[in-house]
């Protein structure tokens, strides 16, 4: 496995060193990049001794030997290769100017090109003092770089450098490296799924102009196609209407009624190994919706019959070993409700959650909930919905593997 490491200038670049050593301990080459600031407090040649390679410090620096023989392609643009050669980058320690820099796509220096052109994970490890850590700009930056998907290690708490005791230090060298290792096998750890997921809100027509539809952003349902391509999984995703435009690299297929998601559901299962249905279906269509746009009466009374059950069809049609998976948005006992629905639905898992909740759940970057499931059930905490959808991803990978051992 091949880490980059970069090294910022904070006082704990010297911890760097003792990182370095753990993940050779655990068979990775290391090629570290320092920043301008990192050879303030450590030299490149410690780096270079400690990996056992050449140190890489600036954009500048001249390009491979072998462009002298002027055979085609000889040429290489060294950070964007760098970039396309490692399996994971990690930043260790992470400053708060670095930070902001990556939060904002800086590419001013090595490090930060690199980072710009890394298509691989990043893990963050950042250290600093606890006012600049609290700060609410670094704060929005942390945000900014976990809802892109960027793994975040500590900063643990304790003593800090600068003599003041709060959250800051750079988290241990054993445990930057844990996640290193486990962010790069999540690369390809899906890459054998195909998953159907379907996102937003269904519209059902009431005449030429208006319809029945919900407060669906489709956010869950995108964070979750994103997280699974992050892992090598192929995504089907299906939407209906939503706030945001949805994630490249996924196929796509535009559905507006809950009629057409039934459709486009049911014809892709097959392909599908797994299906996570995350879109908000309406539960009722108007039985003849008007083709041109309703007058105003004193009273407008609308016949509505129900829609069909989309995931329930969907779980007794499937092949065997596909996992299905739901949502519960629910304004009450969401656990109960959630079990209730695993069992009628006849599927494995779902995510209940309370949209009862503030700044949680519809239209809101954020979730929280519980995924229940036969064997066991697990808190979700409150965090971004890309988080979330990583957590959900962890728990649907060991799941069908206890279905599909491999
Ligand atoms: N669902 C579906 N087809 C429907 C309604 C819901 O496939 N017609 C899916 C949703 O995408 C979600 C799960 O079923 O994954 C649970 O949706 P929810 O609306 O919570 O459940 P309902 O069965 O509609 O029950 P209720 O609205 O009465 O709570």
């Amino acid at each position: 496995m091949k880490v980059l490491l970069g090294v910022c200038g904070g006082i704990a670049a010297y911890k760097a060193g003792e990182l370095t050593r753990e993940l050779r301990r655990r068979g990775a080459t290391v090629q570290v990049i320092m920043t301008a600031g990192a050879e303030h407090f450590v030299t490149p040649l410690t780096f270079a001794a400690l990996s056992s390679n050449q140190v890489m410090t600036s954009l500048w620096q001249p390009v491979n030997s072998d462009v002298a023989s002027g055979e085609p392609g000889a040429f290489d643009i060294e950070h964007i290769r760098v970039a396309q050669d490692a399996d994971v980058l990690v930043l260790a320690p992470a400053t708060a100017n670095f930070i902001a820099r990556l939060a904002h796509g800086f590419a001013d220096d090595l490090l930060s090109a690199i980072c710009l052109a890394a298509k691989i994970p990043i893990v963050v490890a950042p250290a600093m003092n606890v006012n600049m850590w609290l700060h609410p700009a670094t704060q929005a930056n942390i945000e900014t770089l976990r809802q892109r998907g960027v793994q975040i290690v500590g900063p643990g708490s304790g003593d800090l450098a600068c003599g003041m005791v709060g959250d800051g230090r750079l988290a241990e060298p054993t445990e930057i490296a844990d996640h290193v290792l486990a962010a790069a096998q999540r690369t390809s750890d899906m890459a054998n799924e195909t998953i159907l997921i379907t996102a937003g809100g269904t519209r059902e027509p009431i005449d030429a102009v208006r319809f029945i539809g919900n407060r669906s952003s489709g956010k869950m349902g995108f964070a979750l196609a994103e997280a699974a391509m992050a892992r090598g999984a192929k995504v089907i995703l299906i939407h209906a209407a939503t706030t945001a435009a949805p994630p490249a690299g996924c196929e796509h297929i535009h559905v507006t009624t809950a009629a057409q998601m039934e459709r486009a559901v049911l014809e892709q299962l097959p392909r599908a190994s797994m299906v996570i249905m995350a879109a908000a279906v309406s539960d009722y269509q108007v039985v003849s919706p008007h083709a041109q746009k309703l007058k105003k009466t004193t009273a407008l009374t609308l016949e509505l019959t129900q829609t069909p059950d989309i995931l329930r069809q969907a779980a007794q049609q499937r092949r065997a070993g596909t996992l299905m998976v739901g949502f519960a948005a629910e304004t009450e006992h969401p656990v109960e409700e959630g079990r209730r629905k695993l069992r009628e639905k006849g599927i494995d898992v779902i995510v209940a959650n309370d949209v009862s909740q503030p700044g949680q759940g519809f239209d809101s970057d954020q979730n929280a909930g519980t995924i229940i499931s036969a064997h066991d059930e697990r808190m979700l905490p409150l965090s971004s919905k890309r988080v979330m959808a990583e957590s959900i991803m962890d728990y649907l990978r060991t799941t069908s593997l206890r279905l599909n051992p491999r």
